[in-house]
């Protein structure tokens, strides 16, 4: 931490998620919704958790485990009825009793969030020495947004909602982000001040700005982007989200040293590692859970999910790597290849049309065209084992469970249901009979025949 950073006080962070979000047209809670791989609020709590706050509260509806769940180990708070943004934060005070220090608010649907801006917002509060400070920025279209309204000096008076805004002051530009950072001991005191005696009938947190000046407590202004601020209430906002966040994770990877040959056709999820010097080629997926190390090559179309892949290593095209999977060193997977929970071993080599599922392939084992592991037998998962240096010929079927030893061949086209020892060579295909002559005798019969008829 920063000399600056330790200057601050202690911080608890307050999300509020006890909205349905009933815009979203979902059965899903809409802090659930998935930005860039993760639920959007995870991103929120990922800002948060980056200023080290002492601790930090996500405030729910009762019918929200899902929601708890996903956000654990961050302590949660129940509020019971949605009766607006002061009674959610309320809601927060058995988790933070016996806390001094800054509490800052802020919203589960805005994940677009930076924690060099929430930073930027403590400075204020440290440097101004105000009760309040409230995130601010000027939205292309302000439409329902809370209007700041300010004295000449630019000195924060009070926030009026959209809903009881007067014309005049509808034509506020500089409007209420949402993020709020209080003195915690004062927050408490203001909120039980706080009415319902506005148009939506609802305890709005912002009435706690007119509160504070009633008192001379004082309260600021810090501006940010709309981008930052920008709220989800729909799916257009959702898939909006969508492509700044991949913007981001883009330029944060190539700036890492990370090569994408078409940026704007790759896709990464917020938790996506990097080493230096990776290639990625176009129309590439990384879903969530992936690291992928030094010089890694993926090229275009694969789809990657929960898999490590290690140092070197060679990945499509179009290849599918799923979840609990580990790819060694200068390993190969080349086209139309599915691996699932599965382990390659260093310098193995699967190439061409395969479905390797629940097994482990040695080190420098070769597995020929159209090899599948059989995994499933309608009622249970086998694991599967290949050996170091073994190599499978193509259009291998291996019935899992069953191991091939270190070494092995397995004959192009075998069934194979029985393990193979080490280095030895296991044919399993009906024999071939070669019959002389056949095809001559064949000829002369069907064409003496055509000439009868
Ligand atoms: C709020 C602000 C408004 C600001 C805007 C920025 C208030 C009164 N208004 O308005 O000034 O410009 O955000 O986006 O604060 N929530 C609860 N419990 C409730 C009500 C809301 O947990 O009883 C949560 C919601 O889940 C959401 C957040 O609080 O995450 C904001 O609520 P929302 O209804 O979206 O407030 P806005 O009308 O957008
Ligand atoms: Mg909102």
């Amino acid at each position: 931490m920063t000399k600056e950073l330790q200057n601050n006080p202690p911080l608890a962070c307050v999300i509020l998620a006890a909205g349905q979000g009933v815009r979203m047209r979902s059965a899903l809670p809409k802090v659930l919704h998935q930005v860039a791989g993760v639920p959007m609020i995870s991103h929120v709590v990922s800002a948060c958790a980056a200023l080290s706050p002492e601790t930090m509260v996500v405030v729910t509806a009762p019918d929200m485990k899902a929601v708890q769940d996903a956000v654990a180990p961050a302590r949660c708070a129940i509020q019971s009825k949605p009766q607006g943004t002061a009674d959610a934060v309320k809601s927060a005070k058995n988790e933070l009793y016996g806390f001094k220090g800054d509490v800052m608010v802020l919203f589960g649907d805005t994940p677009l969030v930076m924690p060099e801006s929430l930073n930027r917002i403590r400075k204020r509060r440290r440097e101004t020495g105000a009760s309040i400070v409230v995130s601010g920025f000027v939205p292309a279209d302000a439409g329902r947004y809370g209007r700041l309204v300010t004295d000449d000096n630019g000195s924060l008076l009070r926030i009026v909602e959209a809903k009881d805004a007067s014309p005049e002051q509808l034509d506020i530009e500089l409007c209420n982000g949402g993020i709020m950072l209080f003195d915690a001991e004062k927050m408490w005191k203001l909120l039980d001040e706080v009415k319902s005696d506005n148009a939506a009938g609802e305890f709005y947190l912002t009435d706690c700005v007119a509160l504070a000046n009633a008192k001379k407590w004082g309260c600021a202004v810090e501006e940010m982007s709309e981008e930052e601020l920008m709220g989800i209430n729909t799916r257009v906002d959702l898939a909006l989200a969508e492509s700044v966040m991949q913007d981001k994770l883009r330029a944060r990877a190539m700036l890492s040293g990370v090569t994408l040959t078409d940026p704007a056709a790759t896709y990464l999820s917020a938790d996506t590692k990097f080493g230096r010097d990776v290639t990625i080629g176009p129309g590439v997926v990384v879903g969530p859970g992936v690291e992928i190390a030094e010089r890694v090559t993926i090229r275009a179309f694969c789809h990657l999910e929960g898999v490590k892949i290690e140092a070197g290593a060679i990945i499509g095209p179009f290849a599918r790597v799923r979840a609990g999977s580990e790819i060694g060193k200068s390993a190969h997977i080349g086209n139309f290849v599915e691996i699932k929970n599965t382990a390659v071993g260093e310098g193995a080599k699967i190439n061409h049309l395969s479905y390797i599922g629940d097994a482990s392939v040695g080190a420098r084992a070769n597995v020929g065209a159209g090899t599948i592991t059989c995994n499933y037998d309608g009622f249970r998962k086998s694991h599967t084992e290949i050996g170091e240096s073994a190599f499978i010929g193509s259009n291998t079927a291996l019935v899992a469970p069953v191991s091939i030893g270190d070494g092995a061949y397995v004959g192009a086209g075998s069934v194979i249901t029985m393990d193979v020892p080490p280095n030895t060579l296991a044919v399993a295909r009906g024999r071939q009979a070669n019959i002389e002559d056949w095809a001559a005798r064949y000829r002369d019969e069907q064409a003496s025949r055509k000439k009868d008829g």
